[in-house]
């Protein structure tokens, strides 16, 4: 199939080249002239696990072209999807005047009596596709196009988007359009899944209802570790317990600081702010943003209960910058937070991300933090240890040998990575998040 896809971040760029890889003729467009030079010459602008690699092979078998040139890449494309990004604006709400200028320009270039099916992958509120076939219709102008619009919400976690694409859970499309349904149904027809095939507006809201309910997850272990924490029970052991429950399962009930991100964050906010708009008080979402906003003040509290509120004689080594493991986006990140909350607090601290560092120094800069090599080196004169990302490697660090290394064996360990007895047994003073006291 001819495939053009608009917007080169995470689902764009990932997308395409997948589809690529499938066989289809791609074509990824972005605005952004440096944004295509890099990917031209096989510099990914995103770190992803294999993505350089799998554009490198594309390209060379001829399926796969970045371009900023809009007229060719509309022209190219029986499936146009849109994959720009949806930032928050400053009420909340998702800025939808990229997805809209994105399908404005898919008007001006498309021709008449060329069938296209417009498909949003990006994040967007009910009933916005409503809106981009009215942008397409406007960017037209006085032509008479024909096309569809639909909506296939992507489900890829940075990390891990490749085989994700290649091994998703189901596949999502909505349209009101059976031809339309159909060409995507073809499209996906290669993955061994369900395909969900239903109207635009569900196919939307379906996007924002599971990553809600991936949050509220996250939030009720993290309240749950908070009982934990008053009562003497062991939050691991609870995730565990009720993770066997195959209704419950045991993902995502890992008790830390909270999430973050460019999805979470921002998509558990739009949809309250969906729900308000219409007339809806989702009072549960608002219990799970705030309950997020709560779990990194908790974690806090362990320091100010030990150190005071003033941090000025102190030195932390700090093990992790990004949102989560395997990433190098700092964006929404609570390490981050975190990490500028101590500052203030006088704290100097030496950090260390096995991918993150780049993005950490932009967002931090150099005042109090310095930028270890290792993460053995921020163990180095430290009066603590402060695991604020869940790197597997972070896990397994050496300590009973970085010990000797610290001014302090004290560990916080806010992604509960190690085990409060073992590290009991090494000398530490350990905190974790909803852990047995030792
Ligand atoms: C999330 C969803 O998982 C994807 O399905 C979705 O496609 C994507 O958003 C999106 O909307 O584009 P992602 O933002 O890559 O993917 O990250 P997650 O792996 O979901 O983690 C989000 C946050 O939750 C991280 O800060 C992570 O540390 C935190 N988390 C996750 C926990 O605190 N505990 C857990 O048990 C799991």
């Amino acid at each position: 199939m001819k495939i053009t896809l608009i917007g080169t971040g995470y689902v764009g760029l990932v997308s395409g080249a997948v589809f690529a890889d499938w066989g289809h003729d791609v074509v990824c467009l972005d605005i952004d002239e440096k944004k295509i030079e890099m990917i031209k010459k096989g510099i990914m602008p995103i770190y992803e696990e294999g993505l350089e690699e799998l554009v490198a092979r594309v390209i060379s078998d001829g399926r796969f072209i970045a371009t900023t040139d809009y007229e060719m890449a509309v022209e190219h494309g029986e499936l146009v999807f849109i994959c720009v990004g949806t930032p928050s604006n400053e009420s909340g709400a998702a800025d939808l005047s990229y997805v809209y200028s994105a399908a404005e320009s898919i008007g001006k270039y498309m021709k008449e009596g060329e069938y296209k099916v417009i498909i949003t992958k990006s994040t967007v509120p009910v009933k916005t596709n409503e809106s981009v076939e009215a942008s397409v219709r406007k960017g037209g102008g006085t032509k008479k196009l024909d096309f569809d619009v639909a909506s296939n919400p992507e489900f890829l976690r940075e990390g891990t988007s490749i085989y994700d694409a290649n091994n998703a859970d189901r596949v999502v499309i909505g349209s009101q359009s059976k031809k339309a349904l159909d060409l995507l149904e073809t499209l996906y027809s290669q993955l061994q899944t369900t395909i969900v095939k239903t109207d635009l507006a569900s196919a939307e809201l379906i996007k924002y209802a599971a990553n809600a309910f991936l949050a509220t997850k996250i939030s009720f272990i993290n309240e749950i570790s908070q009982i934990c924490e008053r009562t003497g029970a062991d939050v691991k052991s609870v995730a565990l317990g009720m993770g066997l429950d195959n209704r419950i399962g045991p993902k995502f009930l890992n008790a830390g600081i909270g999430y973050g991100g460019s999805c979470f964050p921002k998509d558990v906010e739009a949809l309250y702010r969906t729900s308000s708009q219409n007339f809806y008080d989702f009072r549960l979402l608002r219990g799970v943003m705030d309950a997020n906003e709560r779990q990194k003040h908790y974690f806090l509290e362990k320091l100010w209960d030990k150190y005071g509120t003033n941090l000025s004689k102190y030195n932390f080594g700090i093990l992790g910058a990004a949102f989560k493991n395997d990433t190098d986006d700092t964006r929404k990140s609570v390490a981050i937070e975190i990490i500028k909350i101590l500052r203030g607090s006088g704290a100097k601290m030496k950090l260390f991300d096995p991918a993150a560092m780049e993005n950490a120094k932009k967002e931090l800069g150099n005042e109090y933090i310095t930028y270890a090599k290792s993460a053995e080196e921020v163990f180095e004169k430290a009066d603590a240890v402060i695991i604020l990302t869940e790197w597997k490697e972070f896990g397994s660090l050496d300590y009973k040998n970085l010990a000797s290394k610290m001014k302090e064996k004290v560990v916080f360990d806010g992604r509960n990575l190690l085990e409060p007895k073992e590290m009991k047994a090494l000398g530490y003073e350990y905190f974790g998040i909803g852990r047995h006291r030792v």
